[in-house]
C-alpha cells in the first residue's frame, strides 16, 4: 500500500540507468513510469505527423523541441493512472521543461544518478532492447537468459541513437544544459543523489534508502 504520494523525477546523463531504476520503483510502488525518450520513440514509430518532425533530432541525439515535448509529457501525466503519483524518466531536462514542470506538478522528489562519461560509453555499447516489449538488457551486465531473445520472445536490437555521434551529443547536452537542473531541484531542497557506478542492486539499494522505501 502508498502511504505517500511519490511524483518523483529521475535525472541523468544517457545510460546511467534511469529507466532500469524507474522500472524497479514501478514495481515497488505500483506506480506508471513515464519516459520522455520512450513517448517520443513511440510517435517516430508511428509515423505520425509529430514524429516524423522529431525523427531527426533524435536519431542525432539532439533535444526535440520543447513545443513538442512539453505537451506530450503534459498529456501524460495528467491522465488518471498517474493521479496518486509517477516516475518521470527523462523530463524535465533543461530548466525551462522544469518550470514548466512546476505549472501542473509538485513534485516530491528528484534523483539525480551520477554516473562518469567513460562509464555512460561502456554502458551503451552493451545496451540491447526487447523489439517487442521494450526491456532493457546489457549484454554483459543484465543479460538475457537466451542469446539475443528477451523473456517475451521478442528480438533484442540496438537502439538508433546509440551511434557514437549521438552518444556524444547527448553527453554534450547533458553537460551543457541538464546538470544544472539538478541545482535546480537542490535551492527546492528535493534532490537525491545517487552514485551510480556502482552494480545495477547497488545503485536499487542506494536509491530505495534514501528514499527510505523498504526493498
Ligand atoms: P532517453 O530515451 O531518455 O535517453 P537518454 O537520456 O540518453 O537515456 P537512456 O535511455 O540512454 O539511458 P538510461 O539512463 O535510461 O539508462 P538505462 O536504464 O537504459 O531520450 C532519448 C532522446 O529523446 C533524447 O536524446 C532526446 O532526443 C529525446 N528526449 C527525451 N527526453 C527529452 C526532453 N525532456 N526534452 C527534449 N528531448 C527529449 O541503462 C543503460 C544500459 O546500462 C542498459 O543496458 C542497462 O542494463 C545498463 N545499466 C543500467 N544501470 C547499470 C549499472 N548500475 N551498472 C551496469 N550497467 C547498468
Amino acid at each position: 500500500m502508498i502511504e505517500q504520494k511519490y511524483k518523483m523525477i529521475i535525472l541523468g546523463p544517457p545510460a546511467s540507468g534511469k529507466g532500469t531504476q524507474a522500472e524497479f520503483l514501478a514495481k515497488k510502488l505500483n506506480l506508471p513510469t513515464i519516459s520522455a525518450g520512450q513517448l517520443l520513440r513511440e510517435e517516430v514509430d508511428k509515423d505520425s505527423e509529430i514524429g516524423r518532425e522529431i525523427k531527426d533530432y533524435m536519431e542525432k541525439g539532439e533535444l526535440v523541441p520543447n513545443r513538442f515535448t512539453n505537451e506530450l509529457v503534459k498529456a501524460r501525466l495528467e491522465k488518471d493512472d498517474c493521479s496518486d503519483g509517477f516516475i518521470s524518466d527523462g523530463f524535465p531536462r533543461i530548466r525551462i521543461q522544469a518550470k514548466f514542470l512546476d505549472t501542473f506538478v509538485d513534485l516530491t522528489q528528484a534523483i539525480v544518478i551520477r554516473v562518469s562519461d567513460e562509464e555512460v560509453e561502456r554502458r551503451l555499447a552493451g545496451r540491447r532492447i526487447c523489439s517487442k516489449c521494450g526491456k532493457v538488457y546489457h549484454l554483459e551486465f543484465n543479460p538475457p537468459l537466451k542469446e539475443n531473445a528477451c523473456e517475451c520472445g521478442g528480438k533484442l536490437e540496438l537502439r538508433e541513437d546509440d551511434t557514437p555521434q549521438a552518444i556524444h551529443q547527448r553527453l554534450k547536452i547533458y553537460h551543457e544544459e541538464t546538470e544544472e537542473v539538478a541545482d535546480y531541484y537542490q535551492e527546492k531542497g528535493i534532490l537525491i543523489e545517487i552514485n551510480g557506478e556502482q552494480s545495477i542492486e547497488k545503485v536499487k539499494k542506494e536509491v530505495f534508502n534514501k528514499l527510505k522505501i523498504k526493498s
